[in-house]
């Protein structure tokens, strides 16, 4: 399936489905210089897949996890496309999950000021998220995502077979997010995700979670606005995510981070469908270091932060929180 994200002179295709990986020449010129990137979590055979059809490939695998997404780890990309001689008219491919997606369209993002850029998402998260949209960046100084650009992709092949070697506790964390998306915008994919029991049945959730993604990301491409209803979640999450690192995942914190901003009924059934994956809904955490997070996050504003509310699923509001009532909410998923 094509999903078109229209962003003027910065648009592209998205192509969903089985075996793509084999069948990439169709999707995209590999006739030209291409670096691979990828790192030493995803099985190798994916990056190989991906080289075996290239006229002149470069592999860079990384090391797994977020120290990757580093200056080091730019550092390291740039050398070698400059010493591979890459030129403007050549390409980056970024096969993995969040991670090498974010670092390898950064450094496609610098290397001359730009050059092709194709992400390959082989996490759950990085298919229904991080790898539409067009955020880039790396971490540095201590800071998540601190630098980094908005650098459109030329185009995103979701093949689902990548999923099957993904440990289940990131196909969990992964979905995560959407049903971030489904909760806010779609009730009735809140529903299917409701009725999927098996990693199959995500296969078409996760391609409606990605054009929900699309059409925020067309209609907010810089995140002035609506996008900012994707943060469902994640001011909470941010601090749980401070207070519990790295013990959780981030699509973790979300979840928990989701359970107070919604009301008694739809908390309930997101609890329940929480539990079904295996999420937290509750987790033993230091309230106080968490604040500090938030407090930290949102630097400058005044004593509220807008947070976004889902009074019933598939409808959001935003509503003004003062940092005491962010505090109660954090002691309402305080447990073990
Ligand atoms: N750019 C954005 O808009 C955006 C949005 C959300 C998150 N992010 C970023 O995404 C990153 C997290 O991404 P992630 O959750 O995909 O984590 P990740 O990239 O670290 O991948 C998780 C783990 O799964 C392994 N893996 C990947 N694909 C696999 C496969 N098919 N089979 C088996 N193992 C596989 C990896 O090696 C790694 O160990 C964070 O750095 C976060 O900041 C970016």
């Amino acid at each position: 399936m094509k999903i078109h994200v229209s962003l003027q002179e910065n648009s592209y295709d998205i192509e969903t489905g089985n075996g793509l990986l084999t069948h990439l020449p169709d999707y995209i010129d590999l006739n030209r210089k291409v670096m691979i990137v990828t790192d030493a979590g995803v099985p190798a055979q994916y990056a190989q897949t991906v080289a075996d059809r290239c006229l002149e490939p470069v592999i860079e695998t990384l090391a797994v996890g977020e120290d990757s997404k580093s200056l080091q780890g730019f550092t390291r990309l740039e050398e070698s496309l400059l010493t591979h001689d890459f030129s403007r008219k050549d390409l980056v491919v970024a096969v993995g999950g969040g991670v090498v997606g974010d670092l390898a369209g950064f450094a496609a993002a610098c290397y001359m000021r730009g050059i092709d850029f194709v992400n390959i998402p082989t996490t759950v998260l990085s298919q229904v998220d991080s790898s539409i949209g067009g955020k880039c960046a790396i971490n540095f100084c201590g800071v998540k995502n601190i630098v980094g650009a908005f650098y459109q992709p030329k185009a995103v092949i979701i093949d689902h077979d990548v999923l099957k070697t993904l440990p289940r506790r990131h196909v969990a964390n992964g979905l995560v997010e959407a049903i971030k998306m489904a909760a806010t915008f779609d009730a009735a994919l809140f529903e299917e995700i409701e009725r999927a029991k098996e990693l199959s049945d995500l296969y078409p959730v996760i391609a409606r979670a990605i054009d929900l993604k699309r059409k925020v990301v067309e209609e907010d491409e810089k995140e002035t606005g609506l996008r900012k209803v994707l943060n469902f979640g994640h001011t909470l999450g941010h601090g749980v995510e401070a207070a519990c690192m790295p013990a959780l995942l981030h699509g973790e914190c979300v979840a928990l981070g989701m359970l107070p901003m919604c009301a008694p009924s739809v908390r309930t059934r997101l609890c329940d469908l929480l539990r079904k994956w295996d999420l937290h809904t509750a987790y033993d955490f230091d309230t106080d270091l968490a604040m500090d997070a938030i407090r930290h996050d949102k630097k400058g504003n005044s004593g509220s932060v807008t947070t976004v509310y889902v009074e019933q699923i598939g409808a959001y509001e935003m509503r003004e929180s003062d940092y005491d009532s962010l505090k109660e909410a954090l002691l309402t998923i305080q447990g073990s």
